[in-house]
């Protein structure tokens, strides 16, 4: 079982476990990004993509139960040279703030069937009218793959989960496959993952 405890245990030591480089699908939606506007990384970890968001203009949050990866992720903004607000939270407790964000940075995140449930709807109250939300994560086609994800199936993401906790919301990109990912120890290699961008109506 995934707890705050465990990942404080993983980000304890001194590397990034999935690198300090944001995520290229993130990356690849900078197109999508204005400055000022106010973004979340939800389960940031280490800070890879808050910080990343930070640097392009973006007023970024990042929430995360591990307070270990926090500390990372501070001192990761302090070295590049940008601010970023830090919450040490857990996603399907946190009492998520109405309409306060312009974009959601879901990467990589896998949660309980109860406590998704709970997280999203967090997050489907979070976004701002025209709000973005991206995503990825891994899929069931990964058990048994050993470049990341959960060990535990029923974490796992689909594009029908995808379509059901963030029905509402208007699809801009939504796909699920194979891609080879790069970043850090943790994910390396062949995975099998969903995407999507998703966008709260004007
Ligand atoms: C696979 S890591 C990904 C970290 C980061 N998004 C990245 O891509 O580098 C998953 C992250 O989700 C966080 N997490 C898992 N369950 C959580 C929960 N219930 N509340 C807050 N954070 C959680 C973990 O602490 C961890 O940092």
């Amino acid at each position: 079982m995934s707890t705050s405890l465990a990942w404080d245990e993983r980000y304890a030591g001194g590397g990034f476990q999935f690198g300090e480089a944001p995520n290229l699908y993130l990356l690849s939606q900078a197109h999508r990004l204005r400055r000022g506007m106010r973004a979340l990384a939800a389960g940031d970890g280490e800070g890879r993509n808050g910080v990343w968001l930070a640097e392009q203009g973006l007023d970024a949050t990042a929430v995360d139960w591990s307070a270990v990866g926090l500390e990372k992720a501070r001192a990761l903004a302090a070295r590049h040279g940008v601010p970023i607000t830090t919450v040490t939270a857990d996603l399907s407790h946190w009492d998520w703030p109405a309409a306060r964000f312009d974009l959601i940075a879901w990467i990589f995140v896998h949660l309980p069937p109860a406590d998704r449930a709970l997280a999203c709807a967090g997050a489907m109250r979070a976004l701002a009218p025209g709000g973005l939300l991206v995503m990825e994560c891994f899929t069931p086609a990964q058990e048994g793959r050993r470049s990341g994800g959960p060990k535990e199936p029923s974490l796992l993401w689909s594009r029908a989960l995808v379509e059901h906790h963030f029905a509402g919301l208007e699809v801009l990109e939504l796909l699920e496959g194979s891609v080879r990912l790069d970043e850090g120890p943790r994910h390396q290699g062949l995975a099998e993952v969903v995407r999507a961008v998703l966008r709260r109506p004007a």
